[in-house]
């Protein structure tokens, strides 16, 4: 079965072609991702008008790209999997109603998905992994911890009380004056830097150990540079800040590895990306007997392969939903 991913919830549009294989395994035949960067960075963040704007440029192009790469048409296609929140409404809108014309053209079962049900699954875009597992979902919007009981049984353990930790990445990097999205240059910055120069605070979440919470860091941060100007080096207080958000991510989610005694940690998300973060965690998940299992790099942040895998187990069983279905910016997981 050829399942096309649709995704387009924030500042990147994106099609995929994900084959299911008989014996279930699932084979990404191609992804494309258009990326806004460019746009954005002049304003320091996502400007919700001009993401909405891009995508109805980029959206039908990608699709055309992801088939091609695919050497799939439209009529190879067995369902169609889109993104429909949580996300911008304006952004959801494009790629939620290019779905449901594309559906209704040539008659395709469409399923909406959730956008991280999309990032708990993408590890197993490239392994398998057995029931429960936690997942450790770190993007520029979210950070959350969950129990995966099984496709579809998403126990939420914990979150971030405020801000996500990638927004931590965004908004230090802001600071800093090191552009937008700033969490790939605080990470190549922080490679050539000394996590111990600056001692900053890690934060804990009073009565909710498995709860996460990042803008005190972000404060301390901006504190420093106020009072101290640029008396450190970017790169040591690129490493001293990321050496923090690591160990606040760490911490919880290795007490719930122990409290629900998992085999594997997943982590995904586009801060999964991290290579301190990853290597941490790896380490510190082995020590304990446990195995660490991230996506490539292009499978962390948002794409349209996990959108389909997301969809796929639903095509699978024959659903599909009513051209009815809306966006939904806060859609619950
Ligand atoms: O998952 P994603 O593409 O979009 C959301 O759903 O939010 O994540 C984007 C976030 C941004 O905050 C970006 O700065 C962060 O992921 N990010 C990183 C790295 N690469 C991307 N943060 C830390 N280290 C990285 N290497
Ligand atoms: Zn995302």
């Amino acid at each position: 079965m050829l399942v096309l991913g649709i995704e387009s919830s924030c500042d990147d549009t994106a099609a995929a072609v994900l084959e299911i294989e008989a014996s279930g395994r699932p084979v990404v035949r191609s992804s494309v991702v258009a990326n806004q960067d460019r746009i954005h960075a002049t304003y320091g963040g996502v400007v919700p008008e001009l993401a909405s704007r891009e995508h109805i440029l980029g959206i039908l192009p990608s699709i055309e790209m992801a088939l091609g790469e695919a050497a799939c048409e439209l009529r190879d296609i067995s369902g169609i999997a889109v993104t429909r929140g949580p996300g911008l409404v304006g952004s959801l809108l494009v790629g939620l109603m290019c779905a449901k014309g594309l559906a209704q053209r040539i008659n395709l079962p469409m399923v909406g998905v959730n956008h991280l049900e999309g990032h708990i699954l993408a590890p197993m875009l490239e392994h398998t992994i057995a029931f429960p597992f936690l997942a450790l979902v770190v993007s520029g919007g979210h950070t959350a911890l969950y129990l995966v009981e099984d496709i579809g049984r998403y126990n939420r353990l914990g979150r971030t009380r405020d801000d996500a930790a990638g927004e931590a990445f965004d908004k230090v990097a802001k600071l800093m004056g090191l552009g937008y999205p700033g969490g790939k240059v605080i990470d190549q910055l922080s490679q050539r830097g000394n996590p111990k120069k600056l001692r900053l605070p890690r934060a804990r979440v009073k009565h909710a150990p498995l709860d996460f919470s990042f803008s005190g860091i972000k404060t301390a941060v901006a504190l420093h540079l106020q009072d101290n100007g640029a008396s450190i080096a970017a790169n040591d207080l690129a490493a001293s800040f990321q050496e923090a958000v690591v160990d606040m991510l760490l911490r919880p989610t290795l007490e719930a590895a122990r409290e629900h005694n998992v085999d594997t940690i997943a982590l995904t998300g586009g801060v999964a990306a991290n290579t301190r973060l990853r290597a941490r965690l790896d380490e510190a998940a082995r020590s304990e007997g446990r195995k660490l299992v991230a996506p490539s790099f292009k499978y962390c942040t948002d794409n349209a392969a996990m959108i389909a895998l997301a969809g796929s187990y639903r095509l699978l069983r024959g659903e599909r939903d009513s051209l009815g279905i809306d966006a939904e910016a806060n859609l619950p997981l």
